[in-house]
């Protein structure tokens, strides 16, 4: 990346100022490791593609189950000290209490992997995808749905092994619960999606579905399954290991009301993203996902206005929104729950912009951290080129993936962001907590 003003070659000091930073990127299981297939999105993949808001199933996706070294070799090498990456139920227990020892030794090898690299690891227990055995027999709205998924974090204190700190119980529970209420819409009645999906019902595309996104109401059914699961998951990994810093992730739209949609943008809010944030207030520290923002006006969501910039989802390119996003969260859960940006980022396929995107998030990240906002960690989404549920188009990568090679390339906004990460590096040197 040439030298340019409008790219800072330095981090600004607040990044400094926090000792024990972490600096990284993340990355999902499903989305990278490939052949995901006890999971119940590999089944929707199978049922869906081809016909619908599916483009393609994910398929090898970037084989990062085998190719994780690599992966880890590389953010290090560009100067990262940390990694957010995920474990994956459906290999961990693929059949109901049956716990494949194969998979929770090769978590472990990933865990151990990235200390030894000076990658503080940031781990994930679910990021969408449930044990197809799971979604069959009722997903979270199956009484012991709470019970099932603390018995798997049990099983992941094994992979943990008093070498993490951080960990994400859920990955965006509020996306979870729409997609719920989305997916009821599409197929009707009761049971597991994949088994009904009527692909002929999904037009509209990615498009289709994100406008539908934007006005239906998350399940509340499932919104308080995913709470009470959280809980459990908590309770569980903090009793046997004290040591571990638990919290959950939550996606955030960044409503902005146009003048007199104040209570409108707050009643949106509730239900989309405040009702997860509230419940994340006595944990040891809330992830925040941002990428862009949604204008409210007095009937609710607008769209994106035709004059403004659009990345490959169709989001507007809105770097400011991160800043927003974590003043909104700390003021929902309050000043003592710590933050991590957990992701953010940006679909395009000029790196150009995703380092312009990225100079304005660090930019309005450190003005949070300025005011006082206790912030621990920037994770950028994503370390590597991935499935975006349903299709390869949308390029989030700091690493290029050729699809049929799967060789890695870094792009010039990985280089940039790593050596701006790599003056926070000595500050973490391996470690177990
Ligand atoms: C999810 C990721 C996804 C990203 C970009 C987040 O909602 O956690 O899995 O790839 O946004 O769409």
């Amino acid at each position: 990346m040439a030298a340019s003003p409008d790219h800072p070659q330095v981090l600004p000091a607040e990044f400094h100022a926090r000792p024990g930073f972490l600096f990284g990127a993340s990355t999902s299981a499903h989305q990278t490791e490939g052949n995901n297939t006890s999971s119940d999105w590999w089944g929707l993949e199978r049922t869906a593609g081809g016909g619908g808001f599916l483009e393609a199933p994910s398929g090898d996706a970037v084989d990062s189950f085998h190719r994780w070294p690599q992966d880890m070799d590389l953010l290090a090498e560009l100067g990262f000290n940390s990694y957010r990456f995920g474990i994956e139920w459906a290999r961990v227990e693929p059949e109901q209490g049956r716990v494949s020892r194969a998979a929770v030794e090769h978590y472990r090898a990933m865990v151990r992997g990235a200390r030894e690299r000076g990658l503080t690891p940031v781990v994930t227990l679910h990021h969408f995808t449930s044990p197809h055995w799971f979604t069959a027999r009722g997903g979270w709205l199956a009484p012991d749905s709470a019970e099932l998924f603390a018995r798997y974090a049990e099983t992941a204190l094994d992979i943990l092994d008093g070498r993490v700190e951080y960990v994400a119980t859920i990955n965006e529970p509020n996306m979870i619960a729409l997609m719920a209420t989305i997916v009821r819409g599409l197929v009707g009645g009761d049971g597991p999606a994949a088994d009904r999906l009527d692909a002929d019902r999904l037009d509209g595309g990615r498009e289709g579905v994100a406008a539908t996104a934007a006005t239906v109401v998350p399940d509340a059914a499932v919104t308080e399954a995913l709470i009470r699961a959280h809980r459990s998951a908590t309770a569980v990994l903090k009793a046997a290991d004290p040591g571990l810093r638990v919290g959950w992730t939550v996606a955030n739209q960044v409503y902005q009301p146009e003048p007199g949609a104040e209570a409108v943008a707050t009643a949106h809010a509730w239900p989309r993203e405040d009702v997860f944030l509230d419940a994340a207030r006595g944990d040891d520290w809330v992830g925040v996902q941002s990428y862009t923002r949604t204008r409210i006006g007095p009937d609710g969501p607008l769209p994106v206005p035709d004059e403004a910039e659009r990345t490959i989802t169709g989001w507007e390119f809105y770097p400011e929104a991160v800043g927003h996003a974590v003043r909104h969260t700390a003021s929902v859960v309050g000043p003592d729950v710590p933050i991590l940006v957990t992701e953010n980022g940006i679909a395009t396929a000029d790196d150009e912009r995703r380092v312009a995107y990225t100079t304005g998030a660090l930019e309005a990240l450190a003005e949070t951290m300025r005011d006082g906002i206790d912030v621990r960690g920037y994770l950028h989404w994503s370390a590597v080129d991935n499935y975006e549920w349903g299709s390869y188009t949308p390029t989030f990568g700091l690493i290029a993936v050729d699809r049929d090679t799967f060789a890695r390339t870094a792009k010039p906004s990985a280089r940039w962001l790593g050596a701006l990460a790599r003056e926070l590096r000595p500050a973490t040197a391996p470690t177990a907590h």
